[in-house]
């Protein structure tokens, strides 16, 4: 519900609206109340997706949630809580890991149920209350993230024309520190000591992620692009990570998508993770710039380090 203004960062840190802006093409993004946790922002957003795909909620019968934010750290997972908020009581429901990558990381698991006929409507929900675990006096992070969930449903269907074609996802533990929150798992249990060291907030290595996130989102795409005999001009939606515009712009030139296909969200939510890529997908459908059967490409890249690509066509009413 709230806007969170370069200019309002300005009197929390020591930067300026155009250092933000000429770095990471950020104006504004969206923090949530103090009374609002994960789950209701993945509530506002299952809402809407149940309704515009046409189902009632009762024949959802997998719930998967991807969050680095989840309302607890232990149990239970985001996913049941959104569960019980929506009155589905007897539903399997689970949160996964992936940082940014998540949303994809899902998708790829919806695919696979799906295919094989194990499940039949799935809510997947990517949802971040970021805000709690940013740092709001290191200007090297606060800057770049806000809050916000995406939901969508993945649904059996033998139409060809909303086939999600092809998930690449992957990673690369060895990064694991340059993006990182360091404390209240079980390596450095919550304590004073902990809270007083700020390790409960997310620290990173800019300007190394930075650098790994261009080359690694530009190899995903290059990859799905070869396996699937697909040329970039044949893609409808570039649709990638919204952490930073100049990544983007490095990622989209390269592989020529021509700016008008490409979908950016950045300017006025930030990062919000693993929200990023449905919020950017519903932006473009409010726009109603996707239409039924277009092919969507996702390029998502997020710290663990995980990455992930997909190809889907986008079946949407
Ligand atoms: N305002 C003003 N100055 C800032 C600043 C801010 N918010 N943050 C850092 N600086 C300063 C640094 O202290 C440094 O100063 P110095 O030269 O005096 O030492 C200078 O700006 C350059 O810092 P650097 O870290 O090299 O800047 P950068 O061009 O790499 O931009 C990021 C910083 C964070 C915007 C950029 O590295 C980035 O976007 N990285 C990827 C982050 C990301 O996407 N993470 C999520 C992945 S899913």
């Amino acid at each position: 519900s709230q806007i969170l203004s370069n200019s309002d960062l300005k009197k929390m840190v020591d930067t300026s609206d155009e250092w933000i802006e000429k770095r990471t093409g950020i104006k504004e993004r969206r923090i949530a109340s103090a009374e609002e946790a994960t789950s209701d922002l993945g509530v506002k957003a299952a809402l809407i997706a149940i309704e515009r795909a046409g189902i009632d909620a009762k024949e959802i019968d997998l719930i998967i949630c991807a969050t680095l934010s989840p309302d607890h750290l232990c149990m239970p997972s985001t996913a049941c809580v959104i569960a019980g908020k929506l009155g589905i009581n007897d539903v399997m429901a689970f949160d996964i890991s992936a940082a940014c990558s998540g949303f994809v990381y899902m998708l790829s698991m919806a695919k696979a149920y799906i295919e094989s006929g194990m499940k039949k409507n799935i809510l997947l929900i990517g949802a971040e209350k970021i805000s709690s675990v940013v740092d709001y006096t290191d200007r090297g992070t606060c800057i770049l993230f806000g809050d916000g969930a995406g939901a969508a449903i993945i649904g059996a269907t033998e139409d060809k024309n909303e086939a999600i074609l092809d998930i690449h996802a992957s990673a690369d533990g060895r990064y694991g520190d340059l993006l990182i929150t360091p404390g209240c798992g079980s390596k450095f249990p919550c304590s004073q000591e902990t809270l007083d060291n700020k390790l409960n907030f997310i620290k990173m290595q800019g300007n190394d992620v930075y650098k790994i996130a261009v080359k690694t989102l530009t190899n995903d795409v290059i990859d799905i692009l070869e396996k699937n005999n697909l040329e970039s001009s044949q893609i409808d939606h570039f649709i990638p990570h919204q952490a930073n515009f100049r990544i983007i712009e490095a990622v989209r030139a390269k592989l020529n998508f021509p700016i008008e296909k490409t979908v950016l969200t950045v300017a006025k939510y930030g990062n919000t993770s693993a929200a990023s890529i449905p919020m950017a997908m519903n932006d473009a459908y409010e726009e109603g710039r996707i239409k039924r059967g277009d092919l969507m490409l996702l390029d998502t890249f997020g710290g663990g380090f995980t990455w992930a690509s997909a190809l889907v066509r986008f079946g949407g009413k």
